[in-house]
């Protein structure tokens, strides 16, 4: 089969040739950013379908919660650059813009700061869950379970359809995360569970619940509070990635939204997404001294190795992620006030950078700093085990799986996620008897 396609104005009509149909896509411009080619009607007009494995080139949905341009290192959310956001907002305050599409007004912000915190406790039967797991289950394996076991005890906000369900879940799950991961890592060194304390900030009260003992009192660094703060702004959208994309395909058959974002946790879990500032740690630590950078980029070129440089590359970012840039800031003041100025980790991954940045193999394929290459540094230093790594950036991320859910729930051209296929395996055949197989 074949076709011909002449352009029309701004949109295009495809042609198959030798048969009397064709189509013509027209094109619909977002307010920045490609504009693309509606192929909704192609398969029943055309009976062919796209091929685009990874998805690289197809939009699934229309959004208005973040932009990014990757080509010039830009992200936005409800058009405010990160770097402000990060500078000036606090992660809650970002929480509402994502779900909202707006800043909130002063009382707003009081509100939703109250609405959420009130929701911090876990019901105390979720508290067995844990016993059920081995004490050296990875957390994200007790994140996914917990996650999920959610809708199975919050009945009351389970109506998808229902607007007051929806913002109910949604608090819900933004408020109760830090305590499932911070008691996902109590389980895990084997002490008490601490509960929240809503008189805290959101950052403050994570780090108190991970960092507290019931038999002493526990103050929370300031500089530490903001540093998680900002971790958690970097984090919480980044448009259809791989997670919330599987966010909104779960969400799109009616599932209820604990059990969406615990497909979301899985998700995240996999080294090419969330797990990559884990693998960036064991890189350095296999590197080990600056002098053996060029021996580990030599291996990392090579073509028949596995090798990758781990925290450099993004599907999306062909230029610095403008995370990567806050997030170094962030780590030489977190490790300034630990007193880890000299840290050697540092010093050697903003020497692999340089080195990196600077080779013809990294700049031809346009592979940049990721936000991961230097998260895990500041995480290391402020005494996460590297296993809590990706907990941590799910509990950030929550707040933007759950406002592209709702985004996807309250529009009405929302259908069923349905990916189509070319199939290259074998026709139609019959059964073999298993005594007459070769
Ligand atoms: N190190 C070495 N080479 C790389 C790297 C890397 N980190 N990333 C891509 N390349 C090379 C590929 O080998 C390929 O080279 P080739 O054209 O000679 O075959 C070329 O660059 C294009 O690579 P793709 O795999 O097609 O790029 P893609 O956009 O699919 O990959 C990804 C993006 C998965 C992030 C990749 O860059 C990677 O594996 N990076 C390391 C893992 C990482 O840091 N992940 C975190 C992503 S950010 C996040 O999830 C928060």
């Amino acid at each position: 089969m074949s076709a011909t396609a002449t352009k029309d104005g701004g949109s295009v009509t495809i042609t198959l040739n030798g048969t009397n149909k064709s189509l013509t896509i027209p094109l619909i411009d977002g307010t920045i950013g490609p504009s693309v080619f509606d192929i909704r009607k192609l398969y029943n007009e055309l009976g062919v379908f796209t091929y685009d494995p990874g998805y690289g080139g197809t939009a699934a949905c229309e959004s208005k919660i973040t932009y990014i341009d990757g080509d010039v290192g830009v992200l936005l959310h409800r058009g405010y650059p990160i770097e402000q956001l990060a500078e000036k907002s606090s992660f809650l305050e970002v929480s509402y813009l994502l779900l909202n599409g707006e800043l909130p007004d002063k009382a707003q912000k009081a509100e939703f700061e109250r609405g959420v915190m009130m929701h911090t406790m876990l019901h105390e039967q979720l508290r067995r869950f844990y016993d059920g797991f081995r004490r050296d289950a990875h957390p994200m394996a007790v994140m996914c379970g917990v996650v999920g076991a959610m809708s199975a005890f919050y009945h009351d906000s389970l109506d998808i359809n229902d607007p007051d369900h929806r913002r109910i879940s949604a608090f819900r799950l933004i408020a109760k995360m830090p305590t499932i991961a911070a008691w996902a890592y109590k389980y895990s060194i084997g002490q008490p569970f601490m509960y929240p304390r809503n008189d805290l900030s959101y950052a403050e009260n994570f780090l108190y619940m991970m960092n507290a003992v019931p038999a002493e009192d526990y103050k929370v660094s300031p500089v530490l509070a903001r540093a998680m703060d900002r971790i958690f702004i970097l984090h919480a959208d980044h448009e259809q990635n791989a997670s919330t994309s599987t966010v909104r395909l779960s969400g799109s058959t009616g599932a209820n939204p604990f059990a969406c974002i615990a497909a979301g946790i899985a998700s995240l879990w996999g080294p090419a997404h969330g797990g990559a500032n884990e693998a960036v740690l064991k890189m350095l630590a296999e590197i080990g001294h600056k002098d053996n950078i060029p021996a580990f980029l030599a291996g990392v070129k090579d073509k028949n190795g596995h090798n990758r440089l781990m925290g450099f590359g993004h599907r999306v970012y062909k230029n610095y992620d403008p995370r990567a840039k806050i997030m170094q800031a962030s780590c030489h003041e977190v490790l300034k006030e630990l007193g880890h100025q000299d840290d050697p980790l540092l010093e050697l991954a903003m020497e692999l950078e340089k080195i990196a940045l600077h080779d013809e193999y990294f700049v031809s394929r346009k592979l940049y700093p990721n936000v991961d290459f230097y998260s895990g540094i500041i995480l290391k230093a402020m005494g996460f085990p590297t296993s809590m790594f990706t907990v941590l950036f799910a509990v950030a991320r929550t707040v933007g799986w759950i406002s592209q859910w709702k985004e996807m729930i309250e529009d009405p051209s929302q259908r069923i996620g349905r990916p189509r296929q070319v199939y290259t395996g074998a026709t139609q055949r019959d059964y073999i008897a298993l005594d007459k197989r070769a």
